[in-house]
């Protein structure tokens, strides 16, 4: 049976020993032969043998970086629906695919995949490039991205490395270099086992067995198409690897959370400014958010307010997020001003506020507001004058 070679490791980097190509070989077309059994049945995938649309292998791997394969399937489904083909994204209103990507997450992405319709559409008359090179020089399109439309979209051979590829090569190799450290010869050992023919469903095999056998937790190792040959499971290191440099730990920053209605109750909207955190997505506006204590409600009303009010009050408990620099904890305060305010932003009637492209850590101040925005208590009235 063919076994995957261990890397030599010197110092803190590791210097792979490349599986030769025939054990590379044998091992590749055993996966494909699992792969063709147990495939996922996946939205974007097609039958075997079928040629894959390019559109829609860049919409799903854009939509699933840093997001689940469940989390992702409907707001697939809901661009595809309502944009077949790159040229009708090309042509949709900003804030209409800012709205369906609400509550993705990682908001640039968004922006980057508009941006690149466009381009797709204008510099390339609606179709895709079929290199790794000319992929990359697409907004939105890093490495990964590049090899993976290459490899599954048009067969060509491209060395695809997201996460799972990298737990499968640490395991497969018993690579004990943390990661970071260890990404170059993740990549060797990736590269080595990448067969010429049907390097997409290659790819999309590795992703495969990372997501349903070679999982974090618990790696089902009797299951495995490569068992026998894994050098993690034969040392008994699989579930340990890849090993992972210490993460410094995630700071808390707070800030507080205007939810102002206006007398006919709707409730104010503004835009974040298209650069940074969010960018260009809609907000309830608020004060910034830094680390230290819980700003003082009051305090934040004066100095931080998108106009100025006097019924107000502090609605009870903290609103929690985590973006992946830092935790979040918000204070909510609930305002009414009066009819026609002059103010920055957009006043929204709360049954439209779902046509909105409100974040999810937004979503979760409106939730917080209407389930704990009750009348009592408090400072000021806070109820419509
Ligand atoms: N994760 C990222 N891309 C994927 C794909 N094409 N299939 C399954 N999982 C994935």
């Amino acid at each position: 049976m063919a076994r995957a070679a261990k890397p030599r490791v010197s110092g803190s980097e590791a210097t792979a020993a490349l599986p030769d190509a025939d054990a590379a070989a044998a091992l590749s077309a055993r996966l494909l032969t699992w792969y063709d059994r147990e495939r996922r049945d996946l939205p974007w995938r097609v039958a075997p043998g079928e040629a894959a649309d390019p559109y829609r292998v860049w919409l799903s791997e854009v939509m699933l970086q840093q997001t689940t394969v469940a989390a992702v399937k409907p707001y697939y489904a809901r661009f595809l629906a309502r944009w077949p083909t790159v040229r009708d994204l090309a042509r949709a209103e900003d804030a209409a695919v800012m709205t369906e990507w609400a509550g993705l997450g990682y908001y640039a992405r968004a922006r980057n995949l508009l941006t690149c319709a466009r381009r797709v559409t204008d510099a390339h008359g609606g179709r895709f490039p079929e290199t790794e090179e000319s992929l990359l020089a697409l907004p939105g399109v890093g490495a990964y991205t590049a090899a993976a439309i290459a490899a599954i979209a048009f067969g060509r051979r491209a060395v695809v490395v997201d996460g799972n590829v990298e737990r499968v090569m640490a395991r497969m190799f018993a690579v004990e270099t943390p990661l970071p450290a260890a990404k170059p010869a993740l990549r060797a050992l990736a590269d080595a086992m990448t067969p010429a023919n049907r390097c997409g469903d290659y790819a999309q095999a590795v992703m495969d067995l990372g997501a349903t056998l070679c999982t974090p937790r618990n790696p089902a190792c009797g299951l495995c198409p490569w068992r026998g040959a894994c050098e993690g499971q034969r040392t008994g290191l699989a579930e340990r690897l890849p090993a992972k440099a210490a993460k410094a730990e995630r700071p808390t920053r707070r800030g507080v959370a205007f939810w102002i209605r206006r007398r006919d109750g709707a409730v104010l909207l503004r835009q974040r400014p298209a650069r940074g955190l969010l960018g260009g997505m809609m907000e309830v506006p608020g004060t910034d958010w830094a680390e230290g204590p819980m700003p003082d409600p009051g305090t934040a009303v004066a100095d931080s307010a998108p106009l100025p009010f006097e019924d107000w009050r502090a609605v009870p408990g903290l609103v929690r997020h985590t973006f992946t620099h830092f935790h979040l904890e918000m204070t909510v305060v609930m305002a009414w001003v009066g009819a026609n305010p002059r103010v920055r932003g957009v006043w929204v009637p709360l049954d439209s506020l779902g046509e909105h492209a409100l974040p999810t850590v937004f979503r979760k101040v409106v939730r917080h507001a209407l389930a704990k925005g009750v009348l009592e208590g408090g400072a000021g009235r806070a109820a419509p004058p």
